[in-house]
């Protein structure tokens, strides 16, 4: 029997494998495959302050090994989330890991604040800081260590866990992870999509409606994973989620060796609407043919 609990700092989870924003819904949808309870947590997509319409479409294509998506970050909003969809979860039993967004430092003030009523319903808080800043010529938040840490201060009016949900699209991503941490982030989650763009040829114009877009899948695995080594060797006291093309329990073994104390799932769920339940059940008896008794054991060994 093999032990498969884990910890992302405060935050002690009964296995590693949870889903990633933005690929399991809002709500419950994903109940009608998986048993919402039984996943380390369940990771909803990230929320505005406002509603939100997203981009146009199409919305998604496919590549080889990975997809690229453009849906602009669709969502109810805060409260109407809170309204519509967080009594189902609630219902379900699953930890709840809420996940936001801004355009501007505010706005991510005003999110984070907005959930501080239901905090006690919530695992912890994702802040996708993975967003163009509009005060800053549209820069994402990620790309400035500067930027990043103002946006994880002005979301201190939680009291659960905020974890900072960084780009891959840097080129020293620890010293971000560094400052998100001295800022007051409990965890990283590493990474987000990595930008990306595809054109029809016979017009010249971008396939997606948003535009470019952002890659996810096997294909950008070799990214997130370098990005979970190279944070956790600069910063072993930052707990790590890792998440990046991770689509079988071998997958997840590499970011848990990486650093990582636990691990999201996305691209795959399209594949495989219980992708996470197969690679926590295949993670499990891994272990145990390979006689690792306590998942956590694993946790960083590439580094020693
Ligand atoms: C369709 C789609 C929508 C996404 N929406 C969000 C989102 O709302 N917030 C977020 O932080 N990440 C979002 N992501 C990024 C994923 O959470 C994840 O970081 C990325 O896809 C890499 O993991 P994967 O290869 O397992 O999909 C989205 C990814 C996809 C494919």
């Amino acid at each position: 029997m093999v032990d498969m609990s884990t910890a992302v700092g405060r935050t002690e989870l009964p296995n590693p494998v949870m889903t990633a924003s933005g690929t399991a819904g809002h709500g419950g949808e994903l109940g009608r495959y998986v048993p919402l309870a039984s996943l380390g947590a369940l990771v909803v997509k990230s929320l505005s302050i406002m509603a939100w319409e997203g981009n146009p479409g199409p919305r998604v294509v496919q590549l080889p090994g990975a997809m690229m998506n453009s849906v602009g970050l669709q969502g109810p909003g805060v409260a109407g989330w809170i309204a519509e969809e967080l009594p189902e979860l609630r219902a379900s039993g699953a930890r709840i890991v809420a996940s936001i967004w801004g355009r501007t430092v505010e706005e991510y003030r005003q999110a984070a604040e907005a959930l501080v009523p239901v905090q006690d319903d919530l695992t912890a808080v994702e802040i996708n800081v993975s967003c163009p800043n509009i005060e800053d010529r549209r820069k994402m938040f990620a790309h400035s260590c500067e930027s990043a840490a103002e946006v994880i201060h002005a979301t201190e009016a939680l009291e659960i866990p905020r974890w900072a949900k960084l780009s891959p699209n840097v080129s020293d991503i620890a010293e971000i992870a560094g400052a998100a941490g001295d800022a007051g982030a409990d965890a990283v989650t590493l990474t987000n999509t990595l930008l990306g763009l595809v054109l029809d040829p016979a017009t010249g114009r971008p396939v997606l409606g948003g535009g470019g877009g952002g890659v996810s899948g096997p294909a950008m695995r070799p990214v997130a994973l370098r990005a979970v080594f190279d944070v956790a060797a600069a910063h072993p006291e930052l707990p790590i989620v890792g998440v990046g093309g991770i689509a079988d329990a071998t997958d997840a073994v590499q970011y848990l060796r990486a650093g990582a104390s636990a691990v999201q799932v996305g691209t795959a769920t399209f594949a495989d609407p219980r992708a996470t339940q197969r690679v926590t059940r295949d993670l499990e008896t891994w272990c145990e043919t390979t006689g690792v008794v306590r998942l956590r054991d694993l946790i960083g060994t590439a580094h020693t």
